[in-house]
Formats: C-alpha cells, sequence, structure tokens
C-alpha cells in the first residue's frame, strides 16, 4: 500500500525516503503535516511532506532518527511498505506576498521549511535564509534551500563552515540594516524560542513552526496542548505554525521535558524488571 520507492541517507542520522500515497501528494499544502505508523501495533508519529509528486503519487520524507520509531522507520528499505500514512494533518502556512522574508532553519527543520520556502518563493517573495548547525558535518539540504532562497547564510556553532555562532547572530544584523516583513523559524524549540525573543524587540511578524509530542494527531489526547497568546491551542488541529511572540516557549519546552523524565523513568523500570 504505502511502498517505499526511494531511501537515501543525508547525514549520519537523517533519512530521505520517498513513499508511494497519492491521496495525500494530491491534496497536501505546504505547512501541513502526515503520521505514520510503521508497523499496525507502532507508534503514529507526526512528519512533514518535504516534496510530493502529484503526478506520480509520491511524497518524500525526511527525518531524523531520534527515538524509537524514527530508527525503525530508517531499517524500512525500498520495496518495503509502511503499515498506515494518514493527512493531511494541521493547517496549510498562509502563502502571499510578504516582501522581504527571512526564513530560519535549524536541524531537520532544514527540510521540513523546504515546503514553505518554494511556495513563498513562487509568491514572489525576496527570500534570505539563514541555515544552522552544530557542526559542517551535520549540515545538509543547503543546496535545495539555496535554489529557493536570493540570499543563504549558513552558520555553525563551531565555526567548521559559514559563519561561527547560532542563527540570532546574522538574523539581529539583517534586522539592524534591512527592512524584513516577516521572519519564519522551523526547528528545534529552543531556536525558535531565541529567534522569537530577539524579532520582538524588532516587532517583525514571526512565525514558529512547533513540534511538541503528538499522540493522536486529532486533537484528542491533548498531548501536543500549547499556550499562544493566553489561549490553549493543540498543535495537531491548530497549528503547526504559529505567531511566535504568542507562544508560551517555557511551558512548551518544560512539558517536552516531561515526557523525556517519563520515558527515561519507564526505561528504568523495564530495566529493573528484567534485572
Ligand atoms: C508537525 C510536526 C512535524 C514534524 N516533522 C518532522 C520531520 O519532517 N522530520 C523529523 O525528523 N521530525 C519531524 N517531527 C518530529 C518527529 O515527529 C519526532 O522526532 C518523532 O515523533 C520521534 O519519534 P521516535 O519514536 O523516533 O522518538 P521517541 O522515542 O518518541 O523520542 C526520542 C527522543 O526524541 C525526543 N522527541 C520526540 N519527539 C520530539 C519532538 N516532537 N520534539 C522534540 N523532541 C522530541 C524525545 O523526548 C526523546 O528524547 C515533526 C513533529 C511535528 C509535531
Ligand atoms: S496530538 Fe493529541 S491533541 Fe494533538
Amino acid at each position: 500500500m504505502y511502498k517505499i520507492i526511494d531511501k537515501k541517507r543525508l547525514s549520519t542520522n537523517v533519512v530521505q525516503m520517498t513513499i508511494e500515497a497519492p491521496l495525500i501528494a494530491r491534496s497536501i499544502k505546504p505547512g501541513q503535516f502526515i503520521i505514520i505508523m510503521v508497523y499496525e501495533k507502532g507508534e503514529r508519529i507526526p512528519l512533514t511532506v518535504v516534496t510530493s509528486d502529484k503526478k506520480n503519487g509520491l511524497i518524500t520524507i525526511v527525518f531524523q532518527e531520534v527515538g524509537k520509531t524514527t530508527k525503525l522507520l530508517g531499517k524500512k528499505e525500498i520495496g518495503e511498505e509502511l503499515y498506515a500514512v494518514m493527512g493531511p494533518n494541521g493547517n496549510p502556512f498562509p502563502v502571499r506576498h510578504y516582501g522581504n522574508i527571512v526564513l530560519v532553519a535549524g536541524g531537520v527543520g532544514v527540510a521540513e521549511i523546504v515546503p514553505i520556502a518554494k511556495a513563498l518563493k513562487e509568491a514572489d517573495n525576496y527570500i534570505i535564509t539563514i541555515v544552522g548547525a552544530r557542526t559542517k558535518e551535520l549540515l545538509f539540504f543547503t543546496d535545495v534551500l539555496a535554489s529557493v532562497s536570493d540570499k543563504l547564510c549558513v552558520t555553525t556553532d563551531d565555526g567548521s563552515y559559514g559563519i561561527k555562532g547560532l542563527v540570532t547572530l546574522p538574523l539581529k544584523e539583517l534586522l539592524d540594516t534591512t527592512h524584513i516583513d516577516m521572519i519564519l523559524a522551523v526547528g528545534p524549540t529552543i531556536m525558535m524560542k531565541a529567534v522569537s525573543d530577539l524579532t520582538k524587540n524588532y516587532n517583525v511578524k514571526t512565525y514558529v513552526s512547533l513540534n511538541p509530542i503528538m499522540i493522536d494527531g486529532t486533537g484528542m489526547c491533548g498531548g501536543c496542548r500549547v499556550t499562544v497568546g493566553g489561549k490553549t491551542k493543540f498543535v495537531c488541529v491548530d497549528g503547526p505554525e504559529f505567531d511566535g511572540h504568542l507562544v508560551d516557549f517555557d511551558e512548551l519546552m518544560m512539558r517536552q521535558k516531561t515526557y523525556l523524565e517519563e520515558e527515561r523513568l519507564a526505561l528504568k523500570l523495564l530495566e529493573e524488571k528484567d534485572a
């Protein structure tokens, strides 16, 4: 049903995979996401469709192997099938002509931002993209982003490629010297918080694409709850893109940490049971 047509490793733990999913390929819009189940009894994980080929009914995802399900997905080979691919989920990004746009991407956000970047380019925006990584070896997709950007700037924390420092360094320089109409940040929560904190001082509209832990992806379980502008929102049905100046990032990070603590506790209990 959801056959894997192509697979390629982009860096040590980042995989690109093309899957047969004609209905999704036909209907997904930039900003929306899908939910994948690798096996019948496996968990459901949200992922972004990076490119869709309507004619051949194919979608391409890029994922980082961080835990159980993404590692299982990474073990699947060309010709094998996935149990379920559901979507489109969430809301499309408000694509229109803004003028001068800065896209800020880090981690696997570098791939997740591609469909929105392409659509914003087609809407005749001037696009400056800032890509950040810890080190040169973790960089990927910079050529893809360069092809949809008028200017591309790369930063690495250790200075092994491009500007040494965090993405906020060139972003601040741009905000000080250039008129910017809109900013979109996609990547680790801490990066999106830093970008939003900075741009708040310049009063530039800033969107972020939130990536909390999701369980059902239908607005029923409350797993992806966030507070935006003092109101409760569910990222799976109200997002995933929100106004970064209104997101309660401290609460979001605290909730992500809680899941991590619970995960550690569950693993410890399992180890004790086995001992
Ligand atoms: C709308 C949306 C779109 C996404 N698109 C992509 C994508 O295109 N490519 C991609 O690689 N990932 C994407 N993600 C994140 C992806 O869903 C998670 O990495 C995945 O669910 C992890 O599952 P796992 O079983 O492999 O890891 P788990 O075993 O569940 O977790 C492993 C480790 O990763 C942490 N973790 C798990 N999920 C998240 C998360 N959402 N944010 C931060 N830390 C997390 C856990 O706390 C734990 O430390 C997206 C998330 C959302 C909400
Ligand atoms: S994942 Fe359950 S409410 Fe969003």
